[in-house]
């Protein structure tokens, strides 16, 4: 017998949990055309939670969890990362942190290629990885719906000024640019047809959107 799943419908104003600012760009223009109004946690200064999870999804939830509590509205949180296969899935969800102990993305990738090289990962084809974004939704009176996806590719010179964090050495399969040289249009990918998404980010949001926001488009 096939579980019935209930998903609650998401409207009106929400928070949405983050203080960097790619990631609020491209949150916003996800919901944009669900007219769900957005603030963010950023802008209302909250304080940012710390990130214990050993999971995206549970590190997702921390976020939303906090913002929900802080402000009694719905709030929407991301957690991401890139995952490189030469590295046992490194930086995952330490992602972020990465980029802030090495002080900026470019030195992160350059210490990321640094431990690629050094496991002898110099081919295309040992130099795979994956973008995961998992999508947490969290009401104040502690409903929860967390949605994750992926999305692959290959691990490249940097190329490109759009996006931010890692986008510019991502070069998603079956394309020839980078993230950093996509718009975020093009990045999102979203198809007319309903099929898949391209970003792990949008892939997440189609999910959720199937299941939370349908009745709201
Ligand atoms: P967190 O989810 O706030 O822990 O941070 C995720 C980390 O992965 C940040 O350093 C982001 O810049 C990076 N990241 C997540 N999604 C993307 C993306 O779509 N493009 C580039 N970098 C990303």
């Amino acid at each position: 017998m096939s579980e019935q799943v209930s998903h609650r419908q998401l409207s009106g104003r929400i928070v949405i949990a983050t203080h960097n600012a790619g990631k609020l760009r491209e949150m916003r223009e996800l919901l944009q055309p669900f007219g769900i109004e957005a603030v963010s946690a950023g802008e209302l200064s909250l304080p940012e939670p710390e990130e214990t999870g050993d999971t995206f999804i549970a590190n997702a939830l921390i976020k939303a969890r906090a913002s929900a509590m802080a402000v009694n509205l719905p709030a929407f949180a991301d957690d991401s990362g890139l995952c490189v296969d030469a590295l046992g899935g490194y930086p995952g969800i330490y992602s972020a942190r990465w980029a802030k102990d090495a002080g900026d993305f470019v030195k992160a990738m350059t210490n990321i290629e640094r431990l690629m090289q050094a496991k002898g990962a110099t081919e295309p084809a040992q130099r795979k990885a994956h973008f995961v974004s998992a999508l947490a939704l969290v009401w104040p009176d502690g409903h929860e719906e967390t949605f994750e996806e992926k999305v692959f590719g290959t691990i490249e010179e940097p190329r490109g000024q759009s996006g931010f964090g890692y986008d510019p050495f991502f070069r998603p399969e079956g394309h020839e640019r980078t993230f950093g040289e996509m718009d975020s249009q093009e990045k999102h990918g979203i198809p007319a047809d309903g099929s898949q998404a391209l970003s792990h980010r949008a892939r997440a949001f189609q999910l959720l959107a199937r299941a939370c926001l349908r009745n709201d488009a």
